[in-house]
């Protein structure tokens, strides 16, 4: 009885927690789908050496495999939300993962000069802040990949339509800024 209550406070605590991170947030810890992956991974092969970071990295579903494909390469990731995050960093420590580093914040606020690619798997809205940031900052990132959402006005270099329902789209743009 005491293991059932325990587990049931277990659930409604990682349930409540997502949903307060998605409502703040506004986009919730949904993983980049397996075959989404292999298309951004496909063009992260045409980008390089340089450090990788992902824009809101979840429950690591893009890092953890990037970084195990690239053991020379840097990968990064941004995430708010606490149990992704949380999960993301328990199996880095149980893999690891040197060439991964997770950090808990918001990456609208971080120092994007480190990269030489940007990942993202967000919304329109967030795309326009991102957008924002660059033009503002000009970090030198040389790279952008998104699954799904395009950067409002901006030309992509690479489109990979997905073989889903949706036919989503996967855009590669190579910044000049
Ligand atoms: C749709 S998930 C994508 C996860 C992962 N990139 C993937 O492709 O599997 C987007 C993630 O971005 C996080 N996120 C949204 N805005 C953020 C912000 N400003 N700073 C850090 N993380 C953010 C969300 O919590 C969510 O986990």
């Amino acid at each position: 009885m005491v293991f059932e209550i325990f587990l049931l406070i277990a659930v409604v605590f990682i349930a409540l927690s997502i949903v307060y991170s998605t409502v703040r947030l506004g986009i919730p810890p949904m993983p980049s789908s397996t075959i989404a992956y292999q298309a951004m991974a496909k063009l992260i092969d045409e980008t390089g050496t340089g450090t990788i970071i992902d824009l809101g990295s979840g429950w690591g579903n893009f890092v953890i495999p990037i970084a195990k494909r690239y053991p020379h390469r840097q990968i990064v990731g941004y995430e708010l939300s606490l149990l992704p995050w949380m999960a993301s960093t328990l199996i880095k420590h149980t893999l690891r993962l040197k060439n991964l580093t997770l950090y808990r914040q918001d990456f609208l606020n971080a120092n994007l000069s480190t990269a030489s690619v940007l990942v993202c798997y967000l919304s329109p809205d967030v795309m326009d802040k991102i957008k924002n940031k660059l033009l503002l900052e000009k970090p030198g990132v040389e790279f952008l990949i998104s699954n799904n959402f395009s950067i409002s006005s901006w030309k992509f270099d690479k489109i990979i339509q997905l073989n889903d329902f949706f036919r989503s789209p996967v855009f590669l743009y190579k910044l000049d800024l």
